[in-house]
């Protein structure tokens, strides 16, 4: 399957870029205002206490900025940051080895939290609570639970939906905190750094251009700068105009709402196969071929935000903007 240019989750692509574009201090972290304040605050009141910081669940679509904001916070404390993610850990001996190799203020990144298994979650409950582990020694009627002390660590989760984690595992976050998708000056901002990092000049209007088209996305805003450098490198010399920008972005497929064709198809597949709506995820995600998964983390919230869909008991709906923006017409009986 033909990989999507909007596609906001990790890929080696970004592997290489994102790195350095990473920003390492919040005052450098565009956007998301609320948590910032709410971290910085935090924060500082830790570091008086001589505290580590409470634990941290990050939620929102990928791409928003969840991983940087661990880092962010590691380096604000002061400390070392371990990373891991849900998938990666398998069994209770893994989470055990994980804890036990933490020092004192360290922090601890589970990515993809909401994939860990119940048996994980268990061991991390006391671990989250009170900084110790219980360990099964023996087997049988002789086998007995032993409390291992843990360094006073800080727990910083990450997840595309808040709703996938189970009740006891989020109620023992301290700061739970929801990423938004960023406007276009925001993301204008963030391109424009990226672009001095990068060494490429890009004209004003041509940074607010690939931002309107970034779906609201940094990562994606950061890899529509990379894609339009190559093009303005390899057709013109390498200064990104409004004009290169239009060009290399309807090159790529991607509209003026920042909608690709994936979007596009879950639009027009809900307007002219199904009469608008309401239909059920299932359906919908059948009809595309794409995982329903998928379409409720990455396809939906951006369509949704931006008043292309709407969701209702009964099913989704597409709204009089999806219409005008396919350019349909919307049938007047519709209900
Ligand atoms: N607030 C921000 N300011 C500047 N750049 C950002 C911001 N948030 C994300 N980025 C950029 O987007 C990239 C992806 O962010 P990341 O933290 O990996 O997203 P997530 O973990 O939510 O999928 C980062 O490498 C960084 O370059
Ligand atoms: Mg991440």
């Amino acid at each position: 399957m033909e990989k999507r240019m909007i596609e906001t989750s990790y890929t080696e692509e970004d592997q290489k870029i994102e790195g350095s574009l990473r920003p390492q201090r919040l005052d450098e972290y565009i956007g998301q205002d609320n948590i910032k304040k709410n971290l910085e605050i935090a924060i500082e009141a830790a570091k008086k206490r001589g505290e580590p910081l409470d634990h941290v669940l990050f939620f929102g679509p990928p791409g928003l900025g969840k991983t940087t904001l661990a880092g962010i916070i590691a380096h604000e404390m002061d400390v070392n940051i371990k990373i891991t993610s849900g998938p990666a850990i398998e069994k209770a001996g893994d989470i055990a080895a994980v804890l036990n190799g933490l020092q004192e203020g360290d922090i601890l990144f589970i990515d993809e939290i909401h994939r860990l298994n119940k048996q994980i979650e268990e061991v991390l409950y006391p671990a989250m609570e009170d900084y110790a582990i219980d360990i099964m020694i023996g087997k049988g009627p002789s086998a007995k639970s032993i409390r291992l002390d843990l360094p006073h660590f800080t727990l910083v989760g990450a997840t595309t939906r808040a709703g996938l984690l189970s009740a006891p595992l989020r109620d023992r976050f301290g700061i739970i905190e929801r990423l938004e998708f960023y406007n276009a000056p925001q993301l204008r901002t963030i391109i424009m750094n990226s672009a001095k990092i990068l060494n490429v000049t890009v004209d004003d209007e041509a940074a607010l251009e690939m931002a309107k088209r970034s779906r609201g996305t940094p990562r994606l805003a950061n890899r529509i700068l990379k894609r339009v450098r190559d093009y303005a490198e390899v057709r013109h010399d390498g200064v990104i105009t409004l004009d290169i920008a239009k060009t290399a972005l309807d090159m790529m497929n991607v509209d003026k709402a920042g909608l690709d064709y994936t979007d596009q198809k879950m639009l027009r597949t809900l307007i002219t196969g199904f009469g608008g709506g309401p239909v059920g995820l299932d359906t919908i995600a059948a009809a595309i071929g794409e995982d329903s998964g998928t379409i409720e983390d990455v396809i939906e919230p951006y369509l949704l935000q931006n008043g292309f869909l709407n969701r209702t008991p009964k099913g989704r709906v597409a709204t009089q903007a999806a219409y005008d923006h396919l350019g349909l017409e919307m049938p007047v009986n519709r209900d």
